[in-house]
């Protein structure tokens, strides 16, 4: 069977050729809403793209003028085309952005304590590196990393999201795909913030329903603060 990191890169480097950042993404940073309340001066913040895949979302917080962004992922081959995308924006625009790649897992991030201003996790806190790791050691790691107050930007499937079509369940909430990959699975946006309450208070939430031409895209986003 192939391992999870050859499914990942072979998802982006034959699916993907394009790198649109995620809308919803965009709103957060740049709209404003009713219950969404942060600094948006982004030029002297460093911001953390977890599971970066193409750099879609990696080239946006370049765009948005960080002061660093570091883009992390399970592999060299994504890192690779994270950069690839990303200087495809540096050439379009003078950018004083320091980027940097690093390769780790949701449970592993090669980076030192209380680092970062912004941790944005797009569509990938809810994936284990293997079977034995709890979502509870992904969102510890996660929070480890982050500033006191720092903020936490996390998107997830909802429960009824195809990407859940033809799992199996391997442990309460736990799902195991053809591919091998484990991920969790919530079935509220409340479930998330348990999850995440030890570590994180301040959470804005967003529930999209997507039912986009026949494959569903639900997602349970939350904003919060690093207690
Ligand atoms: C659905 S994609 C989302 C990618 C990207 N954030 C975006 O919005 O386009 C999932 C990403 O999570 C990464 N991933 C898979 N397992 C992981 C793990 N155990 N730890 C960290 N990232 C993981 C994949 O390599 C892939 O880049």
């Amino acid at each position: 069977m192939q391992s999870y990191k050859e499914y990942w890169t072979g998802v982006f480097y034959k699916k993907f050729t394009k790198a649109y950042p995620a809308e919803q993404l965009i709103k957060i940073f740049k709209g404003t809403y009713p219950k969404l309340h942060f600094d948006k001066s982004f030029s002297n913040k460093k911001v953390l793209d977890m599971g970066s895949a193409n750099g879609r979302n990696t080239a946006l917080m370049v765009e948005l003028g960080f002061k660093e962004v570091i883009a992390c992922d399970i592999s060299q081959d994504l890192i690779d085309l994270t950069r690839k995308n990303v200087e495809n924006v540096e050439r379009e625009r003078e950018s004083n952005t320091i980027v940097k790649y690093i390769i780790g897992t949701n449970d592993h991030i090669p980076v030192q304590d209380n680092y970062f201003d912004f941790v944005v996790s797009w569509g990938s806190s809810y994936y284990m590196s293997d079977a034995l790791v709890d979502y509870k050691d992904n969102i510890a790691e996660l929070a480890r990393i982050l500033k006191r107050n720092g903020i936490l930007i996390l998107d997830n499937p909802q429960q009824n999201a195809s990407i859940y079509d033809d799992t199996v369940n391997v442990r309460l909430n736990y799902w195991r795909g053809k591919d091998g990959i484990i991920c969790k699975r919530f079935d509220s946006v409340q479930e998330i913030i348990e999850e995440l309450e030890p570590y994180f208070y301040d959470f804005a939430t967003s529930e999209l329903s997507l039912d986009c031409f026949g494959r569903n895209d639900s997602r349970y986003t939350i904003v919060c603060r690093k207690k």
